[in-house]
């Protein structure tokens, strides 16, 4: 009731669907607990960013996700469906997994690349042909992560920072509902990364219900429109929530290990070595400058 008694209605305030759930996983291989206890969950239109150092278990979580490994104890549920329990290749379409190791050997240009999204397969298989809805597919997705210059271009010729956006442009060709990426700018120059994470961006502004998860090293290699953080060390969550919480000095120190200092700047994160180090070695360069 307001001030003058009467009813007010408000709006029901509808959360976004919860796309994936892990709920204390549990991944043995070799007699090694990979991953220890990880919960978390991401809901439709939320972008994470996964962290850790090496061998932290980053690409593992992210192979469990897209279906490939399942928990040895624990439980995942992707798209409401109990990992264990569903045909996974009824899921993998909307699960769309990109690494930078894609097996093509084959002189296939980038359109025909993106067609093989649509088949699942590393080549174009024999008598198959791509419906007009395919082919308008591809080119939308040529457009949408900037490639369409490229559409003729040969995978042998591409710079690594257009390979990477080819294979996101492939994932994006089953119409995915959630998008992991396993470093998706590692080996690229300043030029190449900006290029992608700015078509990173405008996928996620375009497609506004897309779930993504992006693993990096890096706090600067995270685009601006991260909206979470999970912070992994040794197979553990140190943190696991919303970005501005997570990616903060004293939580990202601690999965690394190693004091660093978190900043934000227009929107992008950054991470630099303890000040106090960078004033010593400082404070020692001064005397001899001076002399
Ligand atoms: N099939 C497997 N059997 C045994 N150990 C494995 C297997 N797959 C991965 N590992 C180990 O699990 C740990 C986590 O590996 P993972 O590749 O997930 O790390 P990561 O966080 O992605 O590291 P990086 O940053 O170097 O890519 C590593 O110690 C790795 O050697
Ligand atoms: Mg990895």
């Amino acid at each position: 009731m307001n001030d003058e008694g009467e009813c007010t209605v408000t709006e029901p305030i509808i959360s976004p669907e919860v796309v994936l759930r892990a709920d204390r996983v549990d991944l043995v291989r070799d007699r090694r607990l990979l991953l220890d206890q990880v919960s978390f969950e991401v809901r439709a239109g939320q972008h994470w960013a996964l962290l850790g150092p090496n061998g932290a278990g980053k690409s593992t979580l992210l192979r469990l996700l897209a279906t490939y490994a399942h928990p040895t104890r624990g439980t995942v549920d992707i798209l409401g469906h109990r990992l264990g329990r569903v045909d996974v290749f009824t899921l993998r379409p909307l699960v769309a997994h990109v690494t930078a190791h894609h097996p093509l050997t084959s002189a296939r240009t980038v359109r025909e690349v993106l067609l093989t999204g649509v088949t699942g397969t590393i080549e174009i298989p024999q008598r198959w042909q791509p419906s007009e809805v395919d082919l308008g597919r591809a080119e939308a997705m040529l457009a949408l992560m900037g490639l369409t210059r490229l559409a003729g271009a040969r995978w042998p010729t591409l710079s690594q920072g257009e390979r990477g956006r080819t294979l996101i442009a492939r994932a994006l060709m089953s119409g995915p509902r959630i998008l992991l990426l396993d470093e998706p700018s590692a080996g690229l120059d300043i030029a190449g990364r900006e290029q992608l994470l700015a078509s990173i961006d405008d996928l996620r502004a375009r497609q506004p219900a897309l779930a993504t998860i992006l693993v990096t090293h890096h706090l600067e290699e995270l685009p601006a429109s991260t909206t979470h953080a999970l912070l992994l060390r040794d197979g553990r969550a140190v943190a696991a929530g919303p970005a501005d919480e997570v990616l903060v000095t004293d939580l990202v120190s601690a999965c690394f290990d190693y004091p660093v200092r978190v900043g934000r700047r227009g929107g992008r994160w950054t991470a630099t070595g303890p000040a106090d180090r960078a004033e010593q070695a400082g404070a020692a360069a001064a005397p001899h400058r001076a002399g």
